[in-house]
């Protein structure tokens, strides 16, 4: 039997299936406005059978962009844009969802396939960066040092995260997951790598998880309860100190869940260049499991689970209790409906496709190409 297919109930809100198409930038919305390009994208994904669609990291504001391109919800022009995709994909049936965030110090990037290297501040499409500490990231790329944000400039990015989450809520979202991965903005408040302050914001452990609590706090206090709120967090860095960090992380997201987080998508640190991740087939597989025993939170797990077998391997043995599938889905966004078939699940096409595909498709047999009589 699988367990991929079960439904899946989070506070007010029952996914069709345990597959979430994951936030995936598109780096295709000049002004921050998404369009048509978008659309036919997201409904696509919810047409394919997922049960969760997560828009793409949206930034709180300009400076929070990672490119010029990137989706954005800082004013009613972009919140008038979103509106279509949130109707595009409950009219297929998956949870409108979205995710937001702030670059931080790894923002103002050139679009990935235009170079993925950051602009000046005085180039067309650049701008002044800011973070925690006046540290690049570094590399080639990612060379900008960043503005060390003053505690006036935190409170400042916590009212945009506020701003843009009651947007949300009133575009029509139903789960709003917070992107505090990646060597995003709030990752770099956690990270010693990227966080060298002195002050309440740095330092120690409840110093540097301070950023995180206080923006989860004041994002709950108006984000809807039936509504599940979640975090993208990275909990290990593959850096040689994995004990530590994933200790660490585990802690800050046991108080993430005090004060009212409701979901943990669990996800990698990206936080130095000196990493070595293992990369293979659902290698995250032991540490969200880890994390979703020891902080006793739902969680998703993400990173090369596009093999239908594993992906039901994931849910049935307890290590996660949703799948993220990022590239997969662009490969095919149908395929949820391949993984249905492969899994043995009855009349695989009505579980997971719309009715005028679901119709013929019960008839059609790739291998022959010739529907039966
Ligand atoms: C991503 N990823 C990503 N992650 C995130 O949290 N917010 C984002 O906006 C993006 N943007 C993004 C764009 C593109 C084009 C890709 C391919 C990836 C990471 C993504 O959500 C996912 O975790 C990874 O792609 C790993 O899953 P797969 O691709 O191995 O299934």
């Amino acid at each position: 039997m699988s367990h991929l297919f079960e439904p899946f109930t989070l506070k007010g809100v029952t996914l069709r299936n345990r597959i979430v198409a994951s936030p995936m930038c598109m780096y295709s919305s000049p002004g921050g406005i998404i369009g048509n390009w978008h659309y036919a994208h997201l409904a696509q994904l919810a047409a394919g059978g997922a049960g969760l669609v997560t828009v793409e990291m949206t930034a709180v504001s300009p400076e929070g962009r990672l490119t010029w391109g990137d989706s954005g919800l800082w004013n009613d022009e972009q919140m008038a844009a979103l509106k279509p995709a949130v109707a595009a994909i409950k009219a297929d049936g998956a949870v409108p969802g979205i995710q937001l965030g702030h670059a931080g110090r790894k923002g103002s990037a050139n679009r990935p396939w235009e170079g993925d290297n950051q602009i000046a501040d005085d180039a067309p499409n650049g701008w002044p960066i800011v973070a925690p500490s006046p540290l690049a990231f570094g590399g080639n790329n990612l060379w900008k040092t960043p503005l060390e944000m003053s505690v006036a400039d935190i409170a400042r990015v916590q009212a945009d995260f506020v701003a843009a989450a009651r947007r949300a809520r009133e575009v029509g979202f139903e789960y709003l997951e917070l992107h505090f991965g990646h060597g995003m903005l709030a990752q770099s408040f956690f990270s010693p790598y990227s966080n060298h302050r002195e002050d309440e914001y740095g330092g120690s452990f409840d110093n540097r998880g301070r950023f995180l609590l206080e923006t989860i706090a004041a994002v709950r206090e108006l984000w809807p309860d039936e509504y599940p709120l979640a975090v993208r967090f990275g909990v290990i860095e593959y850096d040689g100190r994995d004990e530590e960090t994933l200790a660490e992380s585990i802690r800050l997201i046991k108080l993430f869940k005090e004060i009212g987080l409701d979901f943990l998508s669990v996800s990698m640190g990206f936080s130095t260049m000196n990493a070595d991740i293992p990369w293979g087939p659902a290698f995250l597989a032991p540490v969200t499991e880890r994390v979703r025993r020891e902080a006793d939170l739902p969680v998703a797990i993400a990173w090369g689970m596009g093999t239908p077998e594993l992906a039901d391997d994931v849910i049935r043995n307890g290590q996660a209790d949703l799948v993220k599938v990022g590239r997969a889905l662009l490969a095919n966004p149908h395929w949820p409906y391949i993984a249905a078939a492969a899994l043995g699940i009855a009349r695989p096409s009505w579980a997971t496709l719309p009715a005028p595909y679901a119709h013929w498709l019960e008839r059609y047999h790739p291998e022959t190409g010739v529907a039966p009589a």
